[in-house]
């Protein structure tokens, strides 16, 4: 496959039902989107990574689908896709689509017939279990909702769903769905997209007989019977052999994905993808999932990265990412609201100069941060709220719901923070879900117009990366390892090097750099603040040099 152009891109992530509302209806769509395409050229992205648009009830935004050929009825329509599509790929951005293929929705036709009886075209379609002496096929929790299997009483059977009910889990070992699959890819790819990012893809083979696991582990108890499970390999590199009809790039999303597991996708004669999406540097102040907390420690954020690094540097590509639709705002839990420019350039720093391809989510750009809202009625996304309802129960109700703050994923979701004017310029109607009430100092219009804000920091680094081979492909060094304020790290390409120093700290470090700095004469590139001083690095501040 000749598809080594991702490899010097970055993407910018679009969640469209909170992007930009096109038609006043109160909800992001293709219209707005299409609005707003020379927006997102202008931060310097290369390609546009689309989370779900397709018809969809709903139960988890999209990620439930109900027909895989077609677009919801509120984001739009194909014709308005293809527009879309077209005005992207002359502005020179690539596209690509999320593809949820471990689940459908319960809406969707397959499912609707699969669980009208056992022997019809679709029973096969999905994972069906008799009862075992009387209780549930296995002990297996879902990841979003109770067990993980539902009682269907037309087929009296049980089907499985990893997340929730509304998701039940295809069965990929039935040769029919793979060709749906293929043929699902095919329908988009013959439109013009460029790739596709693929949903919980390490999941889609289970393990023979489905045993159960450790009675111990709530939630992700059968994790090691369905994650890179004894097909997986088999089946992607079917589903590989359509991308190589195509200019195209697959990357796959692996939740708690090692970077050896991930090597054997990546790497070798049997290489099936391009990119993965891995897990290690969200933990740095959680434990398997935001839910549960523990202090942020920059050496454990630290380790994360340079693993990734390392381990791949010369055998695989890396992705970077600090935000997406399933992560609370960075600023808020690695950063600082009240440093809120100062941390949020760094952040972009810390991460947009590593080694790999880089993804921006909506509104990450301009420092949008966590919404807080009073009770847990307001919040709407599934797993938030089973979490709230299972876990902790003993504690307080203000406890549970301080969890819920630093770790929703309805933090990201909220509307793009477009202008100062009402609803934050999102919507001329009612916006479908809560603006965070910060807009009228957060927001695009603002930001343009500041040349020192994070909005145009991220546009001069994305810029800067671009141009810089040592940025794009250099190897990665990392100095001050155990210290938990400074992350320094350098890039080396043919002699050439970048030194990139970034401040955690909310107060003010003195600060002395490496020795082979100081020896050769450098050139401060970038920096956060205006008048940087020798020997003192501000709160947040960050730093990247050339020599
Ligand atoms: C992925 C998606 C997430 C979704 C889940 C189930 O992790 O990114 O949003 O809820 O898969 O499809
Ligand atoms: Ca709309």
């Amino acid at each position: 496959m000749k598809n080594e152009w991702y490899k010097s891109m970055s993407f910018y992530q679009i969640w469209i039902r909170s992007f930009y509302d096109g038609n006043g209806d109160g909800i992001g769509d293709l219209y707005g989107v299409y609005e707003k395409l020379e927006y997102i050229k202008s931060l310097n992205v290369d390609g546009i990574w689309f989370s779900p648009l397709y018809p969809s009830p709903n139960a988890d935004f999209g990620y439930d689908i109900s027909d895989y050929r077609n677009i919801h009825t509120d984001y739009g329509d194909l014709e308005q896709f293809r527009k879309v599509l077209n005005r992207a790929h002359e502005l020179g951005m690539k596209v690509i689509m999320d593809l949820v293929i471990n689940h459908t929705s319960d809406e969707h036709p397959w499912f609707i017939e699969s669980r009208k009886s056992r022997n019809n075209p679709y029973s096969d379609y999905y994972i069906w279990r008799d009862a075992k002496n009387g209780k549930l096929p296995n002990n297996w929790d879902s990841l979003f909702e109770g067990k993980a299997w539902e009682y269907c009483p037309e087929r009296e059977q049980y089907y499985l769903h990893i997340f929730a009910k509304k998701q039940p889990d295809l069965n990929m070992d039935n040769p029919k769905v793979r060709e749906e699959v293929k043929d699902i890819m095919r329908f988009w790819l013959d439109m013009g997209v460029d790739g596709f990012r693929e949903d919980v893809i390490t999941f889609i083979s289970k393990a023979k007989n489905l045993p159960d696991g450790l009675p111990f582990i709530p939630a992700a108890n059968g994790m090691p019977y369905y994650k890179d499970g004894p097909h997986i390999h088999e089946y992607l590199s079917e589903f590989r052999e359509v991308c190589k009809e195509y200019d195209c790039f697959q990357l796959g999303e692996g939740p708690m994905t090692t970077t050896k597991s991930a090597l054997l996708y990546m790497n070798g004669k049997d290489k099936v993808l391009d990119l993965m999406f891995h897990f290690d540097h969200m933990m740095a102040d959680c434990i398997f999932t935001e839910y549960i907390r523990r202090p942020f420690k920059l050496t454990r954020l630290k380790r994360a990265f340079r693993k990734w690094q390392k381990e791949l540097n010369g055998r695989a590509w890396n992705t970077l990412y600090l935000e997406n639709h399933d992560h609370p705002r960075v600023i808020s839990r690695y950063g600082s609201e009240k440093f809120h420019r100062e941390s949020g350039t760094m952040l972009a720093v810390c991460y947009l100069f590593q080694q790999g391809t880089p993804f921006v989510y909506q509104g990450q750009e301009i420092g949008m941060t966590n919404i807080r809202l009073d009770s847990i009625d307001k919040y709407i996304d599934v797993s938030s709220k089973n979490n709230y309802h299972s876990f902790h129960l003993k504690d307080s109700v203000a406890k549970r719901l301080a969890r819920i703050h630093a770790s929703s994923r309805d933090s990201s979701r909220t509307p793009m923070q477009w202008d100062s004017s009402e609803n934050a310029g999102f919507t001329t109607g009612t916006p479908w879900f809560y603006v965070n009430p910060n807009y009228k100092k957060i927001n695009v219009a603002d930001e343009e117009k500041d040349p020192q804000s994070i909005l145009n920091f991220y546009r001069k680094c994305l810029k800067y990366r671009k141009k810089s081979e040592v940025a794009l492909w250099g190897d990665y060094t990392e100095y001050y390892k155990a210290s938990e304020h400074l992350f320094v790290y350098r890039r080396s390409y043919k002699n050439k090097y970048l030194l990139i120093v970034c401040s955690f700290s909310p107060h003010k470090l003195k600060w002395r750099n490496i020795r082979e700095f100081r020896d050769r004469k450098g050139r401060l590139a970038i920096c956060n603040y205006k008048n940087p001083k020798r020997g003192i690095l501000k709160p947040y501040e960050a730093r990247v040099y050339e020599y």
